[in-house]
């Protein structure tokens, strides 16, 4: 995933390294989702009963939420090794057979962002999951031959930010699908608690829940919070988190009590100031933020629509009275949430 958000190229790395070392690598240690959680537990242990591959997975949910984590942690409970990929990263069929072609017997192929494959490598994906054969043209001209290649029963554990960019032939292919949805203040702080254990962070109860509060309902986000508080803490506090310490580094960071950044708040701005109660295309907004309509899509939306703060029309996105008043700006008639507001604008 792209992530512009407060975040530059080194501190990206960075934090792509922060999310290798806290990533949980049990079932049990991996926090909230209790749903997910409960299925996959007897999924797993039905298949290890059975002796037998797990059907292919498919994750979805806004980044940051678990899709990676939960896809290793399904491989180390398996006891196979997991080939992880990406789908622009497989070019041509060519590549995707020499990948498949090296898979064991109950190996995990991991496929991030599978919404981006291309046509050509999705189809030769398809009789790969259903028939564990490969297809096969060795050769060009009058020498070319078909081969068909015999594959070992691995698994697809997919992982997209968006179910709906996925066509339908590929998404019926998956057995299993888990929807991750954004964690409760409850779970994040448990989330904060094990990281700041696991990097030895001082942080008290109050410190901990307040990073929380303001973590978009995100781990990877409570976990880049908590790494920034520290760094305050190390300057300004002795090097311990509570509440005040953190209040003051979330400030500094521009997140105000929502867990709202200043993308977040420029994207509500367009939709109330610069078109106040008028639906706006995504185009529109990308442009007006200069960010990446993917970006705004698939990292802003979600959380503002899950506050009640934006709503998807058929004419394009409206924001809510909630979003008004947290802007402190006055809520005009007819907008959702508004008094006497039309309840179908809520249909999306
Ligand atoms: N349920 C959880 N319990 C504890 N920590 C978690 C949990 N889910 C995610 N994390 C933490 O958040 C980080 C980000 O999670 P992960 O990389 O799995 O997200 P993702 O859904 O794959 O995101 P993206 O869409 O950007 O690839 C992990 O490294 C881990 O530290
Ligand atoms: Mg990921």
């Amino acid at each position: 995933m792209t992530e512009p958000r407060l975040v530059g190229p080194a501190e990206l790395e960075e934090e792509r390294a922060l999310d290798v070392t806290l990533r949980p690598r049990r079932l049990d240690d991996f926090v909230g989702q209790p749903a997910v959680r409960e299925q996959l537990q007897i999924l797993l242990e039905a298949a290890q009963g059975r002796g037998e591959a797990l059907d292919h997975v498919l994750l979805y949910g806004p980044p940051g939420l678990g899709k990676t984590t939960l896809a290793q942690i399904i491989a180390g409970e398996m006891g196979v090794t997991m080939r992880p990929t990406s789908g622009p990263a497989i070019e041509h069929q060519g590549m995707l057979a020499s990948i498949l072609t090296n898979l064991g017997d109950g190996d995990i192929f991991f496929i991030d962002e599978v919404h981006r494959l291309s046509r050509t490598v999705e189809e030769a994906l398809y009789p790969a999951m259903e028939e564990f054969s490969f297809d096969w043209v060795a050769g060009k001209g009058a020498s070319a031959q078909a081969l068909r290649l015999e594959l070992k029963r691995f698994t697809v554990v997919g992982a997209t930010t968006r179910a709906g960019a996925l066509g339908g032939p590929l998404r019926d292919r998956f057995g299993i699908t888990f929807r991750l949805d954004f964690y409760d203040a409850g779970e994040l702080t448990a989330i904060v608690r094990r990281s700041a254990g696991l990097l030895r962070i001082a942080v008290d109860d109050a410190g901990a829940e307040l990073i929380a509060a303001r973590s978009r309902g995100t781990p990877r986000i409570a976990n880049r919070l908590l790494r920034r508080a520290r760094d305050f803490a190390q300057v300004r506090a002795a090097g311990r988190i509570d509440a005040a310490v953190a209040a003051e580094s979330l400030a500094v960071l521009g997140i105000d009590e929502t867990g709202l950044d200043e993308l977040d708040r420029r994207v509500l701005g367009v939709l109330c100031r610069a078109y106040a109660g008028r639906p706006v295309g995504l185009g529109t907004i990308a442009v007006s933020v200069s960010e990446d309509p993917d970006t705004v899509e698939d990292v802003v939306e979600p959380f503002l629509i899950r506050l009640g703060f934006l709503v998807r029309t058929p004419q394009g996105r409206l924001a809510t009275a909630g979003a008004y008043r947290h802007l402190g700006e006055p809520v005009p008639s007819g907008v959702p949430g508004a008094a006497g507001a039309q309840s179908s604008l809520f249909a999306s």
